[in-house]
């Protein structure tokens, strides 16, 4: 078992179009004095357990990253490999399962810690859980137990229910899982499945497959909004990570 290939899995594909007018995606945009990403990188550079951390980005973003991880990681390609994303955040993490297929390491123990490069305050104790549960169970989720009352509406005008609040959790990232499995899985999906699904998570639970839970944390936010770089420059000043 402990010779299976662990590869930790950026997803930076993404163009940040709720960032508003930006001149590039939201994951290049400093907070304090380096771009997103790198902070992102940074958590995942130091885990020694990963074969290799494959950074997936827009493909007119590729030597721009590269020269990113160059300078601010002084890794040039040796354990960070940069590659295309794809149309949607499920095809990027599929790039990433293909990119390990053609190192010729993809079999059933390969375990991929998938994670988005807009949450830089990720922990080492968070990608250390996932890399434990996704061994131990097969997949494993980031989530933390919703704070507010969660408000289900069908029809987003008025509440068709109000679920218990225990039972509620808010998902964040890393999500692993066996490399080959979420492939497969979602493989077996139609184009319209493929097309409703937001999260990778989500793949596993509609097969009905176990995905074990670890308890993220509530700086582990997803830079999504200009909002957020506020709070996250404000994470960074408190060092609160
Ligand atoms: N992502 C990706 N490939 C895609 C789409 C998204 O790798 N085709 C990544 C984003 O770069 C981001 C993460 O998935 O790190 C979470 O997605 P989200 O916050 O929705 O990012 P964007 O798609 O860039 O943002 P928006 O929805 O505002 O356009």
């Amino acid at each position: 078992m402990s010779d299976a290939k662990i590869y930790g899995v950026v997803l930076a594909g993404g163009i940040g179009s709720r960032m508003g007018n930006q001149d590039k995606p939201k994951q290049y945009l400093l907070v304090g004095d380096k771009p997103i990403l790198i902070h992102t990188l940074e958590k995942f550079y130091i885990e020694s357990d990963f074969e290799k951390v494959i950074v997936l980005c827009p493909k007119e973003w590729i030597g721009h990253t590269k020269n990113l991880v160059k300078k601010y990681l002084k890794d040039d390609g040796e354990r960070v490999v940069v590659i295309p994303g794809g149309e949607t955040r499920n095809e990027t993490i599929m790039n990433a399962i293909d990119f390990i297929d053609s190192e010729g390491n993809l079999d059933d123990q390969t375990i991929i810690v998938t994670h988005d490069s807009v949450r830089p305050f990720v922990t080492k104790r968070i990608i250390d859980e996932n890399i434990k549960y996704a061994r131990e169970v097969g997949a494993c989720d980031t989530a933390m137990p919703a704070t507010d009352t969660i408000v289900i509406s069908e029809d987003n005008e008025v509440i068709s229910e109000i679920p218990e609040r225990k039972k509620m959790y808010q998902g964040q990232t890393p999500q692993t899982f066996q490399a080959m499995k979420l492939k497969s899985l979602y493989e077996s999906l139609s184009d319209e499945e493929k097309s409703i699904l937001t999260d990778a998570a989500k793949i596993f639970v509609m097969k009905g497959e176990r995905v074990h839970i670890v308890e993220g944390e509530v700086f582990n936010i997803k830079i999504t909004y200009p909002y957020d770089l506020r709070v996250a420059e404000a994470l960074i000043g408190g060092s609160i990570n």
